[in-house]
């Protein structure tokens, strides 16, 4: 059965409560931490830079999985690997050469990820799929939180899965965007193994209100992920007797 990896994208955590936030998923068994990076051109919103992932990293354990919507990731990879980064994923739909940012990524010894949004084939990755560690397929639109998952982008992860399984690929595929106790079932039974999950982990937290524990909310994701590949694949059940 496949591993599923949870990531808590960062940016829907109560800044207020940063790094108490950090700590809740880190001891509520989160795997990793999805840092998404928003310049404002390639996406509407902005979110923060390399010093705040800097910080993020200091408070934590857990690999970052940093997420660059950025129209000119290149500028930037230098910054983000030296803030703690694990994983650098940019966007297909960039400006940049992504050639070229995939070898300077894996110079700092970093993993590469490759992006796509939900309006972008597949096939726009596929001369990269032997150069990269993990495919992001987009489930929504990329810029902000709290958005309702696309199931029809079910169809790139199952191609993605075949595509990788014909050609013996290494990526791991992460989807992101919308992603909460239900939606999930879809994304394990197509076959994603990395599950971002902002607003179903942190919820929406109103300062002076309390937090959601987020570690009940990381093990539901789980479980539920878990029991949608037991559905897919029933354990095998004993042979019985031969007929006579
Ligand atoms: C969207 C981001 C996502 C998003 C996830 O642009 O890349 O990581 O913050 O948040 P939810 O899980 O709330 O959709
Ligand atoms: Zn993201």
């Amino acid at each position: 059965m496949q591993p599923i990896l949870i990531a808590p994208s960062v940016i829907s955590a109560d800044f207020g409560y940063l790094r108490a936030d950090l700590a809740r998923v880190e001891q509520g068994g989160a795997d990793m931490l999805h840092v998404d990076i928003m310049d404002g051109h390639f996406v509407p919103n902005i979110s923060f830079g390399p010093a705040i992932a800097k910080t993020i990293h200091s408070h934590t354990k857990l690999p970052l999985d940093v997420h660059l919507m950025l129209s000119r990731p290149r500028k930037y990879i230098t910054a983000f690997a030296e803030a703690g980064a694990d994983n650098i994923t940019m966007h297909i739909e960039c400006e940049d050469t992504i050639l070229t940012a995939i070898h300077e990524i894996h110079d700092f010894d970093c993993k590469v990820g490759l992006a796509i949004k939900p309006k972008t084939p597949l096939s726009a990755v596929a001369d990269y799929f032997h150069r990269i560690e993990r495919l992001l397929i987009m489930t929504v639109e990329p810029g902000f939180g709290g958005q309702t998952f696309m199931p029809d982008m079910m169809a790139k992860v199952r191609e993605a899965v075949e595509i990788r399984r014909q050609h013996g690929y290494k990526f791991d595929i992460e989807v992101d965007g919308g992603l909460d106790k239900y939606s999930i079932w879809h994304a394990a039974r197509a076959g994603a193994e990395v599950i971002v999950a902002g607003t179903a982990v942190f919820g929406k937290p109103e300062v002076g209100k309390g937090q959601p524990d987020l570690g009940k909310a990381i093990q539901e994701l789980r479980d539920n992920a878990k029991e949608a590949l037991a559905y897919l694949n029933p354990p095998q059940s004993e042979p019985g007797p031969k007929p006579s």
